[in-house]
């Protein structure tokens, strides 16, 4: 192992520290610790580490609240307010998925930390009485909407999958879906890239060892997106399939509708390049990021960069004033993000994560520290809005539509294991009531369709049904209209065969 090419290479970046336990480590360390540094050029992260650092703190922060406005309501789309155009929207999204334009792509590199456990996030069971895991709900419902476009538009089509992984979930996603069979997608139409990792940095911008012999490194954020998008051909294989518009989203919403048709088609229809669906936000502590504008352009301010104050500003109505909250579902065109892969991408800057991180110390004591010793830096999907052309904006129910999963649960929680599944079911419950189904208790009488809180539990009725029946609540009434069922209700589909199960 040629140390001294290391040592050199190391000290002209101001990071020989990486190499004080060197005669110490055995070669096969040698040679990792070796091929890690190989690929990373720390000139580069050196210069992120700068520009991460003089874009946050308080002043910069309070300087970006200052400048920030609601979002005009000439650029927001809404299903409540809309409803005369919602079903010429469908129609339009529905469409291009029939032509096979749209493409999906999840965002699944992170590290579900919150949530506590070791494997990636998509394959977390939140215990609905089918057991299905995030991406096998994901799954099914990319495959339900292909049929949807098929049957209405009597063709074929498909709606390739992209699946961003990072170098800690790859390995683990890729084999979960070859365990399940793509979960019955064609294994052409799901594609896995990794995006990049850089490593933590202390206050002083010297890369943390959390090792003697390893850095500690992690994925460079969901924005590392667009980097990687360019780094691996990805964008090269959506125009080589002909796709034109993107669905970008993150794992953790139980209630993502994949590639929704009336996104989709409304934001086609409104000539956007860029568009992002929000719910309203109601509680200013909620952790959401809000969309607004800031100096002319649209942006999101994520809930770890705005103030208090901020958040907190009402208007005359009552409402917060920031109330359009990003629930990380995202629209481009293809065009739009070939040109933030091809011109933009490096105009984008790293925002600081401030964390504790396990370090080794020079004395070579592993040090799990119980404050903030460094920061991690991560580009943020959202931060290319401000290169929009046209953005538009698209508001959707949270209870129809989000319920995401980040921590795991505990009493009174928010956003936990029981907080999805609740929401699915109760989605789920009154699809079937507005289906015209019903349902009974144990002794045969009817639930009333806004159930009493029986000894203080808001417990939903259990139904769940499966995407591969209804993507969106349609296609229910033949199944269940007239019909009294008792809890739990699991309505699902096996080959052509549709099972109305009770009792399950
Ligand atoms: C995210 C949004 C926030 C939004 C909220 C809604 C970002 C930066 N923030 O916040 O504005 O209101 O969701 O639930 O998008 N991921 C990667 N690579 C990484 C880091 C994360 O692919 O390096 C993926 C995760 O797997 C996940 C998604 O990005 O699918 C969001 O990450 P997470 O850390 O959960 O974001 P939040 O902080 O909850």
């Amino acid at each position: 192992m040629d140390k001294s090419a290391l040592s050199e290479r190391l000290a002209e970046a101001g990071q020989s520290h990486i190499l004080q336990f060197w005669e110490e480590l055995s070669p096969e360390e040698q040679a990792g610790l070796a091929q890690d540094l190989q690929g990373m050029d720390l000139l580069e992260v050196n210069g992120f580490f700068q520009a991460a650092m003089e874009l946050s703190g308080s002043a910069k922060q309070e300087k970006v609240d200052n400048h920030m406005e609601p979002i005009p309501r000439g650029v927001l789309g809404s299903v409540t307010r809309d409803r005369d155009s919602l079903q010429a929207w469908e129609e339009q999204g529905l469409r291009c998925v029939s032509q096979s334009q749209v493409a999906v792509l999840l965002l699944a590199g992170g590290q579900g930390t919150r949530l506590g456990v070791s494997y990636p996030k998509g394959m977390y069971n939140v215990g609905l009485p089918s057991h299905k895991t995030l991406f096998q709900i994901q799954a099914e419902r990319v495959l339900k909407l292909q049929q949807l476009a098929e049957s209405k538009h009597n063709t074929k089509c498909s709606i390739p999958w992209y699946i961003m992984t990072s170098g800690r979930t790859m390995q683990s996603t890729k084999d979960f879906f070859s365990r399940h069979s793509y979960f019955g997608l064609s294994p052409d139409n799901v594609i896995f890239f990794q995006q990049g990792m850089l490593p933590a940095m202390d206050y002083n911008g010297k890369i943390i060892m959390e090792s003697k012999a390893k850095l500690a490194m992690a994925p460079d954020g969901n924005g590392g997106l667009y980097r990687a998008l360019g780094s691996q051909g990805i964008v090269e294989n959506m125009s080589s399939r002909g796709v034109k518009f993107l669905h970008v989203y993150c794992v953790d919403n139980i209630l993502v509708k994949v590639a929704d048709p009336a996104f989709i088609g409304f934001c086609v229809t409104k000539g956007g390049d860029c568009g992002n669906k929000v719910v309203e936000k109601t509680n200013p502590t909620e952790a959401v990021g809000v969309v607004c504008k800031v100096d002319e352009r649209y942006q999101v301010v994520e809930y770890s960069e705005i103030t208090l104050a901020t958040a907190e500003k009402r208007n005359a109505d009552g409402r917060l004033m920031f109330n359009a909250a990003n629930v990380a579902n995202h629209f481009f065109t293809l065009d739009f993000l070939r040109d933030v892969v091809q011109i933009h991408e490096p105009q984008l800057r790293h925002h600081v994560a401030q964390k504790k991180i396990p370090y080794v110390d020079p004395q070579g004591r592993l040090i799990t520290p119980d404050k903030p010793n460094g920061i991690k830096m991560e580009k943020f999907v959202f931060d290319i809005f401000q290169f929009a052309k046209k953005f538009v904006v698209f508001e959707v129910l949270r209870e129809d539509e989000f319920s995401p999963l980040k921590n795991a649960d505990s009493q009174d929680g928010k956003d936990t294991p029981s907080t999805a599944r609740h929401a699915l079911l109760s989605l789920h419950h009154r699809w079937v009531l507005n289906a015209g189904g019903h349902f009974i208790d144990e002794n045969g009488t009817r639930v009333p369709a806004i159930p009493s809180l029986k000894d203080g539990t808001d417990l939903p009725i259990k139904c769940e049904i499966s995407p591969l029946v209804s993507y969106g609540g349609e296609g229910l009434e033949e199944l269940v209209a007239g019909k009294e069922f008792r809890p739990t209700l699991v309505i699902d589909k096996d080959g052509a065969h549709q099972l109305v199960k009770n009792g399950v």
